[in-house]
């Protein structure tokens, strides 16, 4: 095993829907990330049955050990937290997390603690725009959250706005966590109304949520109608996270509205593709 790879013991899980779900395991008292970055995680299929076939009081049940699986994962959590979230989909099929779905609390999980990512807010040079703008899709929603739980990035911008677009309102996760993210930061920067958020859900009607997709929300101009703020090149950073082809159909109606892609520190865009 890599030097970088520790175990690492699942604390709580939270089922969102049946193919969504966050859990949080043991924070490594070496393990040091910034905001926004992703580590690998770990599982061995045959090592988990065996838990599994253990918890169920079967005798026959095998340790042998399979290759590890490891998969790119963003934290959720804030690099002040004692524990690290994830938020993780279940494909089916999918050879992680078809078994990562099944992890119970006390289960391990294993953890490359090298972390990755330049999805950060240190990528942009100073002087900085005053507005933030962070678009996800889906658990693309990872990286802005563990950025919302750092004070700096309040203290930074003057406006904040966080465009989370899912299928269904049930696949709408962390709604809870992100009012109250806006109410405690807010209160800290004497700014309640600093962290506009702007929920969108595509595949069913819902109050209060924008039903279109990002590009065409920004083509149109109704997300920033929605935000109350303007989006050009002077004033803005854009940070998309997610779907890839959200990400590329969501980078060409930015460039179309004037914004540049961020390179060596300077520009508006930055990306992170999760497939
Ligand atoms: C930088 C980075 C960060 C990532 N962070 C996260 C994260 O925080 N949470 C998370 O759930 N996944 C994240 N992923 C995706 C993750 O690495 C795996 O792809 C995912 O866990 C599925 O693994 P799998 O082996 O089950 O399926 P895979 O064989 O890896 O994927 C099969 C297919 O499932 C779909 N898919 C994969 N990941 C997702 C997803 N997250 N949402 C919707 N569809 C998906 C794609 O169509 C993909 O081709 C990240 C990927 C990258 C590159
Ligand atoms: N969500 C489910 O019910 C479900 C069930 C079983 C399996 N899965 C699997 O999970 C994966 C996707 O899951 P997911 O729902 O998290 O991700 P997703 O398909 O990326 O959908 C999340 C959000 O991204 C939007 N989106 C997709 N493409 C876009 C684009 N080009 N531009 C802008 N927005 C875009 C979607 O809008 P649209 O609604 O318009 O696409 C939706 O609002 C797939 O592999 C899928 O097969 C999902």
């Amino acid at each position: 095993m890599s030097d970088n790879i520790q175990t690492v013991t699942v604390l709580s899980k939270t089922t969102w829907t049946p193919n969504l779900f966050s859990f949080t395991v043991s924070r490594p008292d070496s393990f040091k990330f910034t905001a926004g970055q992703f580590v690998r995680l770990g599982v061995n299929p045959s090592q988990l049955k065996y838990y599994q076939q253990i918890e169920a009081g079967d005798e026959t049940a095998d340790s042998a050990l399979n290759e590890d699986v490891f998969r790119a994962y963003s934290i959720v959590s804030s690099p002040f937290d004692e524990v690290i979230e994830f938020f993780s989909i279940v494909i089916p099929d999918g050879a992680f997390t078809s078994q990562l779905q099944h992890l119970q609390v006390g289960d391990e999980l294993l953890l490359n603690t090298m972390p990755f990512g330049f999805l950060t807010l240190a990528r942009y040079q100073k002087p900085l725009p005053k507005d933030l703008w962070l678009l996800a899709t889906g658990t693309g929603l990872a990286p802005f959250l563990s950025m919302l739980q750092d004070l700096k990035t309040w203290e930074d911008y003057e406006h904040i706005v966080l465009a989370y677009s899912a299928r269904s309102l049930d696949e709408l996760a962390y709604v809870e966590k992100i009012e109250s993210l806006q109410e405690d930061f807010g209160t800290l920067v004497d700014n309640p109304a600093k962290l506009i958020f702007i929920p969108i859900v595509t595949r069913e009607p819902v109050e209060g949520a924008l039903s279109e997709r990002l590009p065409k929300l920004l083509l149109e101009g109704t997300l920033q109608a929605r935000a109350g703020i303007a989006l050009d090149i002077d004033t803005t950073h854009v940070m998309l996270c997610g779907n890839p082809d959200m990400v590329e159909d969501t980078k060409e109606a930015l460039k179309t509205l004037g914004l540049v892609m961020n390179r060596r520190g300077e520009g508006n865009i930055a990306v992170e593709n999760y497939w």
